[in-house]
């Protein structure tokens, strides 16, 4: 592969095995996914996929071969998996933090957020990007997350909420270097003063993020680049400003990553470990404060949603209503603004009618009636075709028992609820 002579002139005396790291780039990317244990078991998932060996620093995460396929397959709609770059995954796995209320300010399209859902009480997960966002929503929605709301802020926009996230993580912009056998154009649109114009943008996304993080909270920052200038020297230059200490990484993630001025800020190469370029450390804030979070967010009371929910999952929960459309709140307090996803969408009134949310079907799934359907069935279904069954009202179908969408039964029919934005073309 062709790289830029300047990258090879800043990188050259940083990199440990400097040969070994070129020829690395001759190697095929290493590709990996995450279990949706939400939805489906470790156990469950590769007895059908076929054994394969796990990503030995991250629960729940196993190597792909470089020529598996699985994005258009039931698995992936129903959202029992998710793709993900081994290193990404390094990241969150180095620093597991538990509970409390965090935030993921450069979320889209969502690897990092789904792991970190499952870390914390309840997650907002912010995109500056109005289609990367959408993408992020649609990622969730397909995963089933019940406790992650979805934003579309400029970084400063948060500033406004005060210091009242225990967790905030900045996978950052950045030049991509570590991406560079990934993707063809991250080489081609390199340049040096593109990752100068990156750390401006870093240095302002961290300070935005100390003004939303509370005394003796995590700051994780990552990125994708090799680049010393956005990741070590944006650290020292935020640590010389402000209260902050290096958090040590779990050992079994550090043991396959090296460092360059202090072992707390871990690099991931690929010449080193099955991975692209990760950077990544933490932080925990010493000075500053906390912050009052905002009101909590409003109940609403529904006759036909309080029946919807007693049908389908035999209980009804607290949810809230904004613009026609009912929701089970994923956050204990409302956010105003540029809000995607406030939550789990049950569905909205359309005049007398209640129509579900498909949303409601692929994360409550497991808690209504389930029909698993055959193989030929499940294809008919991802094409929108009705099927046939006894149930009279609505249900799940699944997959390895993990919910794909919702069915209305009537009359021995089951109406397809699977929205058509996601169903198969051919
Ligand atoms: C490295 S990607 C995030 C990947 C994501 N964390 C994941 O695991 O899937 C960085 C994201 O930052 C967003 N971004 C770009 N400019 C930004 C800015 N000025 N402030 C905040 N985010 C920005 C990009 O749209 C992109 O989605």
């Amino acid at each position: 592969m062709d790289l830029p002579v300047e990258f090879i002139a800043e990188i050259k005396n940083i990199v440990p095995d400097f040969e070994a790291f070129i020829s690395s780039f001759d190697n095929k990317p290493s590709r990996a996914f995450r279990v949706n244990t939400l939805k489906v078991s470790d156990e469950v998932l590769l007895g059908a996929m076929g054994k394969r060996e796990a990503v030995p620093y991250a629960e729940h995460c196993y190597y792909l071969g470089e020529d598996e396929k699985w994005g258009n397959h039931p698995f992936h709609h129903a959202g029992l998996m998710y793709m993900q770059e081994p290193s990404a995954m390094a990241t969150l796995s180095a620093f597991p933090v538990k509970g409390g209320i965090a935030l993921d300010m450069c979320a889209a399209p969502g690897g990092k957020t789904i792991a970190l859902s499952g870390m914390v009480d309840c997650l907002v997960s912010n995109e500056v990007n109005p289609a990367r966002a959408a993408t992020l929503k649609g990622n969730i929605e397909r995963m089933g997350l019940k406790n992650v709301a979805v934003t579309n802020f400029f970084p400063s926009e948060i500033e406004k909420y005060g210091e009242i996230f225990d967790v905030v993580l900045l996978d950052v912009p950045c030049s991509g270097e570590g991406m560079f056998r990934k993707d063809e154009t991250a080489v081609r649109e390199w340049s040096k003063a593109h990752s100068i114009s990156c750390v401006a943008r870093q240095k302002a996304i961290i300070r935005s993020a100390d003004k939303v993080l509370k005394r003796g909270g995590t700051l994780i920052y990552s990125t994708c680049t090799f680049s010393k200038r956005e990741n070590e020297d944006v650290i020292d230059d935020f640590m010389s400003e402000f209260d902050y200490e290096l958090v040590e990484p779990r050992g079994t993630v550090a043991d396959f990553t090296a460092y360059l001025t202090d072992r707390r800020m871990r690099r991931f190469y690929p010449h080193l470990a099955s991975g692209e370029g990760q950077f990544f450390a933490a932080l925990t804030k010493r000075g500053g404060g906390e912050s009052k979070p905002p009101k909590a967010t409003k109940r609403a009371s529904d006759k036909e949603v309080d029946a919807f929910l007693l049908d389908t999952i035999g209980k009804t929960l607290p949810y809230s209503e904004h613009n026609g459309i009912f929701y089970v709140p994923a956050l204990p307090f409302e956010l105003s603004g540029k809000v995607a996803l406030g939550g789990v969408r049950i569905g909205r009134r359309e005049g007398k009618v209640f129509k579900p949310d498909h949303n409601f079907f692929s994360a409550y799934g497991s808690e209504m009636y389930n029909f698993e359907p055959s193989e030929e069935e499940l294809s008919r279904y991802l094409h929108g075709e009705e099927l046939f069954g006894d149930r009279v009202g609505y249900g799940a179908i699944t997959i390895l028992g993990g919910a794909i969408g919702g069915f209305k039964g009537v009359d021995g029919r089951y109406k397809n609820l699977y929205p058509k934005g996601l169903r198969r073309n051919q």
